[in-house]
């Protein structure tokens, strides 16, 4: 099965709202989201009014989704108007308060707006999600439940597996890459996942991950999301537009045969 977009964002009316996202930090967890994110901005299977919100506490890895992420509420009601992707970059201190506005937002969106879905990404989940059955604010635990029949996904990431037991059983999938060590037990007893063979896996590529369907049961391993080799860009600012030549005389003879 190919990952797609669709198998990460997409609303799924039949399956639960929630996917996790976890590995150790610098395990590529941001490089792939940001990847994907940029794919499903172009794919049109999502429809005009799919809208993703990246809810980042960190800062850091999207940015350049965007023209400017946002820091307060009312920027992020402007931006979802307009584009299909915002980032957000709260202030920690009102973090929560932050969150709780934007998934009042979403589900205003999706049950007035016609054909409305969307993808809320939340960055480094265990800020807002304790471990323990209370330890969830009620506007996640909304999104969660609710969600999905308005055609709302949740996207929870975290370095560690060791997430709620609730949100747990409000999945949909989990996207694996590099582990710690000590989670290894625990994905064994919740999930049945050998956590030391699949560490050992994809110790051999750096950046690969695994999925898991929590459906089907499958696991599959995917190979690290290829980066585009870096731009370089004058110090200075300036950018020159290369002319393109065209070649004449018997050069203009092989130009053209190698187009065709
Ligand atoms: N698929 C990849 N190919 C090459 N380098 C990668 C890849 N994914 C991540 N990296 C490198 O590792 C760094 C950390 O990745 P990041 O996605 O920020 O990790 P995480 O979000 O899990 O902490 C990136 O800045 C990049 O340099
Ligand atoms: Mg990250």
């Amino acid at each position: 099965m190919n990952m797609t977009p669709a198998t990460l964002f997409g609303a799924d009316k039949t399956s639960p709202c929630v996917r996790q996202v976890y590995g150790v930090s610098g395990s590529g967890k941001t490089v792939f989201l940001n990847h994907m994110l940029r794919e499903a901005s172009k794919d049109r299977s999502f429809g005009p009014m799919w809208r993703a919100v990246v809810f980042d506490v960190k800062h850091s890895g999207y940015e350049d989704l965007v023209k400017k992420p946002t820091t307060n509420h009312m920027e992020t009601i402007r931006n979802m108007k307009k584009h299909k992707i915002t980032v957000v970059h709260p202030d920690i201190e009102e973090a929560q308060s932050s969150l709780d506005a934007i998934i009042n937002h979403m589900f205003g969106l999706a049950q007035s707006v016609e054909d409305f879905t969307g993808v809320l990404i939340i960055e480094e989940s265990s800020t807002y999600i304790r471990s323990t059955v209370g330890g969830i604010p009620a506007s996640i635990k909304r999104f969660a439940t609710q969600g999905r029949s308005l055609g709302l996904s949740l996207l929870l990431v975290n370095q560690r597996s060791l997430s709620n037991r609730w949100t747990d059983s409000q999945s949909n999938s989990l996207t694996m890459f590099r582990q710690p060590i000590p989670d290894a037990d625990a994905l064994k007893k919740k999930w049945g996942i050998n956590g030391e063979e699949m560490n050992a896996k994809l110790a051999e590529k750096p950046f690969s991950f695994a999925h898991f369907d929590l459906e089907s049961l499958n696991i599959s391993y995917y190979n690290p999301i290829e980066l585009p080799p870096p731009t370089l860009k004058p110090v200075d600012g300036s950018e020159k537009k290369k002319e393109a030549k065209v070649p004449k005389g018997p050069d203009l003879y092989k130009w053209l045969q190698k187009m065709t």
